[in-house]
């Protein structure tokens, strides 16, 4: 049986990616930092669908001892690991890059950043001795260089990311391993994330004219994550990009808004 490991999966993708490959008879691996809402996924996710077992583990991304011990708990109790995703993030408060004060760039870099750096590097290592494995990283806005205010930082990280997993895949392939390495890209989810900053739920107010587009543009991460995970398992590449939102899509989606309307945001 296979196993995939996934950090800050108590909710949001990262939960709904746990669900895919549960129903696909994976053994999942939850990891968050959130350790009350990790104790409700993992109950929610082992009485879900699928043959697979389920483990959680308390893990902060931003310390390489808790995400080695993520690995090590994992393989302890399944013997190896197939897939890794690096998933948990979180987004920036509304503020100017020179609003941001030390604390809260710190913060953003260690989880965003650092986390994906921690969580690729601890998986690839543990692929090497395995001689075998494959690891996505979550993009997310940024990463395709893109601007705009109060998301500058998220941006960077992100962006970061990017280039961190395109050069770990080109480095994989010139020490001709049998690893893959990828990126997944949601598009825009209406999770809490949209109005969470810095891990503080509901610290960012979305103006009408955000909700506009993310209610043209956005998918609950249920239905994003079906397409990743099914694309994710059928993928053969080292350095692959797994797309929600294509450019095609998002302007389709503009396009016939007018006969389409969605409000993910009604009290
Ligand atoms: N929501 C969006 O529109 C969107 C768009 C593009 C990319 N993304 C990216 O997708 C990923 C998942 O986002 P989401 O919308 O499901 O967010 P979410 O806030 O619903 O879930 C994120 C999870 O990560 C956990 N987490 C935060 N910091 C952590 C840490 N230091 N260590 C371990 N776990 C930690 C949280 O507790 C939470 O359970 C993130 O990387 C995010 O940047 C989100």
């Amino acid at each position: 049986m296979k196993t995939v490991v996934i950090t800050g999966s108590a909710r949001g993708l990262g939960f709904e990616l746990a669900k895919n490959f549960k129903k696909s008879d994976f053994n999942v691996v939850l990891s968050d930092i959130n350790e009350e809402n990790l104790k409700k996924a993992v109950d929610d996710l082992k009485a879900f669908g699928g043959s697979g077992d389920v483990l959680g583990v308390k893990c902060n991304v931003s310390v390489l001892a808790d995400v080695e011990a993520l690995c090590d708990a994992a393989v302890k109790k399944f013997g190896s690991l197939d897939y890794w995703v690096n998933n948990a993030g979180v987004n920036q408060p509304e503020k100017a890059a020179w609003e941001l004060d030390e604390k809260e760039i710190d913060f953003l870099i260690n989880v965003d950043l650092k986390g994906a750096i921690n969580g690729s590097n601890v998986a690839v290592r543990q692929f090497v001795k395995q001689g075998y494995g494959k690891v996505f990283n979550v993009e997310g806005f940024g990463s395709n260089d893109a601007y705009q205010p109060n998301l500058v930082m998220y941006g960077t990280a992100k962006r970061a990311v990017t280039y961190f997993t395109n050069a770990l895949a080109n480095e994989i392939n010139v020490h001709e391993l049998n690893i893959q390495v990828g990126k997944l890209s949601p598009g825009i989810m209406i999770t809490s994330f949209l109005t969470s900053s810095n891990g503080k739920d509901g610290s960012v107010k979305l103006s009408d004219k955000v909700k506009k587009v993310y209610n043209i543009l956005g998918d609950y991460p249920d239905v994003i994550a079906e397409h990743l995970v099914k694309k994710m398992l059928v993928n053969k590449k080292n350095g692959e990009r797994i797309e929600w939102l294509t450019g095609g899509k998002a302007f389709w989606r503009f396009m016939t808004a007018g006969f389409n309307k969605r409000n993910f945001f009604e009290d």
